[in-house]
């Protein structure tokens, strides 16, 4: 519950603050400067929206948590006071993400075994192939190359395609969806068509299982179908919400892991000349609090009156949780702007917090524990091929990360 959380009462920003903020230049992986001034002077505020609504702004990690993990907050977007995303189409609801309990806990539940601790580090070997496979190929081919197509999409794609048992020949098609689909310019026709075309296309691989079982989690989804558990669309939203946030979440901290490594060259060298597989863990950790590439926030709704040490947020309102400026809140993490991948990072909340908490975070960790482990232990003389100022962030999509990255060796 969260009747006692942190903080005095804040003062209220006059006018109101516009959300989101943006980055300061050349500060890449650094929370927008205003976010970190309202974390110091207003940890909890209201800020202005695109469409002129005003929910709270939650800044602090105490404060965040507690939310998280108040049953009274929602995180269904039709719960009224739900801060929409972008102009219509940034919130079109699919799969448990968007549900509350106990529906959301129903159908997580159907899907939780394949990325339970265990599974996952059975597929350890099959994630290591796939890494040297791919750094072999890099070291054959040419340079420079852009190491997102060829490295940072391609791991965690092939994974979730093995996982699911969606072809991985499909890539294109899906990746080039998934990008529209998390694209802030992107119109809202424009989003529901990406999302309503691979639904389309998984919805046909699910109708393929209900006939044909194999031994994937597509079969096990549409296992659910045929007892009668959830209809054909439920099943459809469910795959295709393994399916996007199962590549693009977890290629964009490949990318930009790299490129802030090569940036702090002294961790690079730590991370790249360790013996102790407990330092890759703790780089990851690092890795994911430093830059949480889900950067425009937890969104939730509340349903009932809740009090922050004085503060009441009504039952209507909405909250937004900004996890990246929770991961930099000097209370839980000293020095917290500096990249230092030895220390105790696991309080991090860049798999969010409470009942909707990343079910792929055991499978993102061990891809990330092979690919950080591997690739600049085998390239040791990875570099940038060009200047900082010529990579294109990713301020205009919903999860952060670079539109490309050409490294050379
Ligand atoms: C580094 C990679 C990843 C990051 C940073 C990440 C981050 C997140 C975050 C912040 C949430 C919570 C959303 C919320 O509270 O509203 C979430 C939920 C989720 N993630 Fe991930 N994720 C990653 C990788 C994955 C992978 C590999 C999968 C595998 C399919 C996955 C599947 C999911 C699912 C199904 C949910 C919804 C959970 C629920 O609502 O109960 N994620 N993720």
């Amino acid at each position: 519950m969260a009747d006692t959380l942190t903080g005095p009462v804040p003062e209220t920003p006059d006018p109101l603050p516009e959300f989101p903020m943006p980055r300061a230049a050349r500060c890449p992986f650094d929370p927008p400067p205003a976010l970190k001034e309202l974390q110091e002077r207003a940890p909890l505020t209201k800020v202005r929206l695109w469409d002129g609504s005003e929910p709270w702004l939650v800044t602090r990690h105490a404060d965040q948590r507690a939310l998280l993990g108040d049953p009274r907050v929602s995180a269904d977007t039709d719960t009224p006071g739900y801060p929409p995303k972008a102009d219509g189409g940034g919130d079109s609801k699919f799969g448990f993400i968007m549900l509350d309990d106990p529906e959301h806990a129903r159908l997580r539940r159907m899907v939780t075994a394949p990325f339970a601790i265990k599974r996952v580090e059975a597929l350890r070997p099959v994630v290591q192939n796939i890494v040297d496979g791919l750094v072999d190929e890099l070291l054959a081919g040419p340079k420079p190359v852009d190491l997102v197509e060829a490295f940072a999409l391609p791991i965690p794609s092939l994974v979730i395609c093995e996982l699911l048992g969606v072809p991985y020949d499909d890539h294109a098609f899906f990746q080039d969806n998934t990008k529209t689909m998390v694209h802030r310019d992107a119109t809202p026709e424009q989003r529901r068509q990406a999302s309503g075309e691979i639904a389309v296309y998984l919805g046909g691989l699910i109708g393929k299982r209900l006939a044909d079982p194999q031994d994937d989690l597509l079969s096990g989804i549409a296992g659910r179908v045929r007892a009668g558990e959830i209809d054909h669309r439920q099943a459809t939203e469910m795959a295709l919400l393994l399916l996007f946030a199962g590549h693009e979440t977890t290629a964009n901290m490949i990318a930009l892991g790299t490129l802030a490594l090569l940036q702090n060259p002294d961790q690079l060298a730590l991370l790249r000349d360790t013996d102790d597989p407990k330092l890759v863990v703790s780089a990851v950790e690092e890795l994911l609090r430093y830059l949480n590439i889900t950067h425009l926030g937890r969104r939730r709704a509340v349903t009932a009156d809740i009090e922050i040490g004085g503060q009441v947020i009504r039952a209507g309102e909405g909250l937004i949780m900004v996890n990246e400026i929770a991961n930099r809140d000097p209370e839980v993490f000293p020095d917290p702007d500096r990249l230092d991948i030895t220390r105790d990072a696991r309080r991090h909340v860049a798999f969010s917090f409470g009942v909707h908490q990343c079910l792929g975070q055991p499978l993102a960790r061990m891809e990330l524990q092979v690919v950080y482990g591997t690739l600049y232990r085998r390239i040791p003389t990875l570099r940038l091929a060009g200047s900082l100022d010529e990579v294109r962030f990713k301020d205009d999509a919903f999860i952060y990360g670079v539109h490309s990255l050409p490294v050379t060796w």
